[in-house]
């Protein structure tokens, strides 16, 4: 598999290209995937305040506030889908001053780029206490065995490949531990959930 590098990922004006294109098309599966995602996190928290980290079309909003008429949403993406999403493209350095009861990332992680993962994160961390996410991770264990995970990743599109410990790590040098980890829909998806540690 080719190694996606910032090269790779440039405009001919050497700026960055992200690898979602405005016009992939936002399918029901992930709408379910963010329903399973929700009701995770309801599961643990009362949330009144949800942050969608990389909304797309706002599938997420109507099933928020089927949840909770009451709630606050807050959708943040780098395409302007809906008309009160904030525009922000996390892998320019664009981190809005937002907080929320519960962040939401689905199916955003894998297009950050490795060089953008910490700066993102710890805004993500300083956004919200309790953070679910889905994250397709390479394989741990023997060398090969993470080869042969990361070709059967998206080669075109994501741009990182961690292992579920590492991700682990990212959020615990941040104070936030796992509180779940669920192998979605028997598939090598996870949905895990962090909680920030109560000094
Ligand atoms: C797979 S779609 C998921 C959309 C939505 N969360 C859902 O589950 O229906 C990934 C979304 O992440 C957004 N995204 C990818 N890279 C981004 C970046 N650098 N900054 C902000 N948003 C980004 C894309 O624009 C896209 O809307």
């Amino acid at each position: 598999m080719q190694e996606l590098t910032f090269s790779h990922l440039s405009n001919n004006d050497g700026s960055y290209k992200n690898t979602w294109e405005e016009d992939f098309r936002y399918t029901k599966s992930m709408k379910i995937r963010g329903l399973k995602m929700l009701k995770i996190a309801s599961k643990v928290c009362k949330w009144k305040s949800i942050v969608d980290v990389g909304c797309g079309n706002q599938q997420l909003k109507p099933l928020v506030f089927r949840l909770n008429p009451e709630a606050e949403y807050i959708g943040i993406d780098r395409l302007n889908h809906c008309s009160d999403t904030i525009i922000a493209d996390f892998n320019k350095g664009e981190y809005p001053k937002v907080t929320a009861d519960l962040a939401i990332l689905s199916g955003v992680v894998e297009y950050i780029y490795p060089e953008m993962i910490d700066r993102f994160f710890s805004w993500v961390c300083d956004t919200s206490p309790i953070i679910v996410l889905s994250y397709w991770p390479i394989d741990f264990g023997q060398k090969e065995i993470m080869k042969a995970a990361k070709r059967r990743r998206r080669p075109d599109s994501w741009v990182n490949h961690f292992t579920i410990s590492e991700v682990i790590t990212i959020f615990s040098r941040r104070g936030f531990f796992p509180e779940m980890i669920h192998r979605y829909q028997k598939s090598s998806q996870y949905i895990m959930l962090f909680g920030r540690i109560i000094e």
